[in-house]
């Protein structure tokens, strides 16, 4: 059996959607299972119900289980998380865990400079340790992160982040869903680090374009400073580390400026990369403020 945890959050529940897709059984954990409703619906699907910092709560979830995909939110808590789990998964007697992690797509970015890049590395050491078999999926930005823009598309036509002409190359998570099903149902992965990149390093006025041809009205970027942008997700409503935390790596990508591409493993599994414009038109409504859509969580 295979375990997704994270199953509620915007990677997981996009693989828990491949494997239906591909009529593969999958185990889904979630901490919430109210908020498990659409997954319920799909043929296949094992919803369990557990806390990744709780390992009491994950007996049954484990039960049978050989390989996982870990994912947890990047929060502060991520590293006991995944420590937690990785001690739970190995007395479970799991034969592989592929771990979601992350990579900016920025050229010279340090992952032990920033909370949360610098948890996976730590969290990845504690795996290394642990002894059980592993993969790593490093996904650069995702371009559903892009739906935080969304208020400030829909009321005032503008793309606004404190990035200058600085370089990204995010990703979709449609693409990364379809690598991590390929990796959990197919042998050969084990000690494998795979990195994965949108098709194209763009600049905000590049984003903006996208998404006014998707949209059919006018984005244009506005490049504001790190202040005014922290200003904005306070009253948005982000706690302030958080607001601090996105601050900071945004300072760090406009220093460092340029973002490559790595298609390296698209290509290794044969997945076409969605281009930020095909993003774009496909979620067209959330960007015209006419479909829900989610953010990232506190
Ligand atoms: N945002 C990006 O651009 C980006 C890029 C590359 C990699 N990443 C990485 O991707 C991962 C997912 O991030 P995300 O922003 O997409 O988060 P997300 O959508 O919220 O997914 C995280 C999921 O983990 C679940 N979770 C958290 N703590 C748990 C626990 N103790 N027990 C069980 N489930 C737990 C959450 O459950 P609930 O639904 O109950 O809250 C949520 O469903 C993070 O590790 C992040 O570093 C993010």
């Amino acid at each position: 059996m295979i375990l997704i945890t994270g199953a509620n959050g915007r990677p997981g529940s996009a693989t828990v959607r491949e494997f239906a897709r591909h009529g593969t059984p999958v185990r889904a954990l979630v901490r919430d299972p109210d908020k498990a409703g659409d997954l319920r619906a799909l043929p296949g699907v094992e919803i369990v119900h557990g806390d990744m910092l709780w390992p009491e709560t994950l007996e049954s979830a484990l039960d049978g289980v050989d390989r996982v995909l870990m994912i947890s939110g990047a929060g502060p808590e991520l590293l006991e998380t995944q420590c937690t789990f990785i001690d739970a998964a190995v007395k479970a007697g799991v034969g592989h865990l592929v771990k979601f992690s992350g990579k900016d797509s920025i050229e010279g970015f340090d992952n032990e400079r920033f909370r949360s890049s610098r948890s996976h590395e730590q969290v990845l050491r504690y795996l290394l340790a642990s002894g059980l078999p592993w993969t790593l999926l490093r996904p650069s930005q995702f371009m559903q992160v892009y739906f935080e823009e969304v208020p400030d598309i829909v009321a005032h036509g503008e793309l606004r982040l404190p990035l200058g002409d600085t370089t990204l190359a995010p990703v979709d998570i449609e693409d990364i869903a379809k690598v991590a099903y390929a990796v959990l149902t197919t042998p050969g992965h084990e000690g494998v680090t795979y990195p994965m990149t949108g098709p194209e390093a763009l600049t905000m006025a590049d984003a903006a374009r996208h998404l006014s041809d998707a949209i059919g009205r006018p984005v244009r970027y506005r490049d504001v400073t790190s202040e005014e942008k922290q200003r904005d997700w306070l009253a948005a409503g982000y706690p302030p580390p958080r607001a601090k935390a996105f601050a900071q790596l945004f300072q760090e990508r406009k220093r460092l400026g340029r973002s490559t591409v790595d298609l390296s493993t698209h290509e290794r599994f044969g997945i076409e990369p969605t281009t930020f414009a095909q993003f774009a038109r496909r979620n067209a409504d959330v960007f015209r403020g006419a479909a829900d859509y989610t953010v990232t969580p506190a």
